[in-house]
């Protein structure tokens, strides 16, 4: 009798302790998703072909804008299609499978599937020609991309962040000079505008 009571005890001690973790568990996923979506600085995906910046823009010196011919002109920068790669690569390297790789998805029609890092919410307007326009380098934006074999998202590109600059408290020196302003003593100054609608739809 006495045994019989020990072992169901037992039984339901762990029966209790396996939905005490549950509800626990439960209550820790339910706090973690309240707050707000983190910040993807950091992200460094594989590529489908490993495309060197640090070999193309920095020991190649090929320009940016070369590559990202919309990051003048449009709200985005744009991945080059292949053509652009082809360009050089009907004749560069082309011993290597990689490129072995890249031609046969040019002659296929295939276009490489790039894998996107920096994006934001759907909810936020961005353009970046007005920041190309006022001297705003792409380094402060995405870091030393010259230095890098493969692109990793090395700023936090929250909102704060955005607005930390358009008051002026961590705009460059020399974006400031550009467009001509001073920061007041509260070490602000009005770079760009902060109204919601300004990034918001
Ligand atoms: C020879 C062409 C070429 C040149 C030159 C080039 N890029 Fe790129 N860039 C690419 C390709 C292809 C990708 C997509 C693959 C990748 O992310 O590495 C890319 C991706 C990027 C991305 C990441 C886009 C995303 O998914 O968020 C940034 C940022 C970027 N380039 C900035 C630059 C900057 C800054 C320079 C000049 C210093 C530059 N690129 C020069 C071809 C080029
Ligand atoms: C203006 C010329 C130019 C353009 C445009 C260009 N590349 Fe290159 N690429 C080079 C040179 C130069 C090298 C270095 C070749 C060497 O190591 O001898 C290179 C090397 C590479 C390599 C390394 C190959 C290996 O196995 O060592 C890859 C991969 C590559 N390029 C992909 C691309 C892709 C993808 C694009 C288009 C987004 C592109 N390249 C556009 C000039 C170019
Ligand atoms: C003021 C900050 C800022 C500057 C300066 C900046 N970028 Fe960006 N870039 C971004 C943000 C933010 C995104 C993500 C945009 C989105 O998701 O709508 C982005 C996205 C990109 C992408 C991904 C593809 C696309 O078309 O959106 C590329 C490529 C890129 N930038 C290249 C560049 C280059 C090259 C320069 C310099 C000539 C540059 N950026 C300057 C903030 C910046
Ligand atoms: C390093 C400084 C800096 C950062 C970071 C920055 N901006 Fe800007 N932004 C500027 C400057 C400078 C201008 C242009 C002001 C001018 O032309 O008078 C501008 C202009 C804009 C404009 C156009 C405003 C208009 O209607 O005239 C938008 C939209 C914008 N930024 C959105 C963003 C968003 C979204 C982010 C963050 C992802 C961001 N910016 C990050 C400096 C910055
Ligand atoms: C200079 C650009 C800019 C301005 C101005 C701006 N925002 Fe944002 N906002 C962003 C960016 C970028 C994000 C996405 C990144 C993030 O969540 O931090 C965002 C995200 C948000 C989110 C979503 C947060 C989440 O958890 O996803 C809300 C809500 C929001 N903004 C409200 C506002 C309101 C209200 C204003 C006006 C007082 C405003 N924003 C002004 C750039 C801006």
């Amino acid at each position: 009798m006495l045994s019989i009571l020990g072992k169901l005890t037992k039984s339901q001690i762990r029966l209790g302790l396996f939905f005490g973790t549950l509800v626990g568990l439960a209550i820790v996923v339910g706090i973690v998703s309240l707050f707000p979506s983190a910040s993807d600085q950091g992200y460094y995906p594989e590529q489908p072909i490993p495309f060197s910046h640090k070999l193309h823009a920095g020991t190649n010196k090929i320009d940016c804008k070369y590559c990202h011919v919309g990051v003048t002109r449009s709200h985005h920068a744009s991945i080059p299609p292949m053509n652009v790669c082809m360009n050089c690569h009907r004749v560069v390297k082309t011993d290597s499978p990689h490129i072995q790789k890249l031609a046969r998805a040019y002659r296929d029609g295939k276009p490489i599937e790039w894998v996107r890092i920096h994006r934001l919410p759907d909810h936020v307007f961005f353009n970046h020609r007005p920041h190309i326009s006022a001297g705003v380098s792409c380094e402060t934006c995405h870091g030393d991309i010259k230095e890098m074999d493969r692109i990793y998202q090395s700023k936090p590109l929250t909102m704060g962040w955005c607005l930390n600059c358009h008051r002026g408290e961590t705009t460059p020196e020399q974006v400031l000079e550009n467009l001509g302003k001073k920061r007041g003593k509260d070490g602000r100054a009005d770079v760009a505008p902060v109204n919601c609608s300004t990034c918001h739809y």
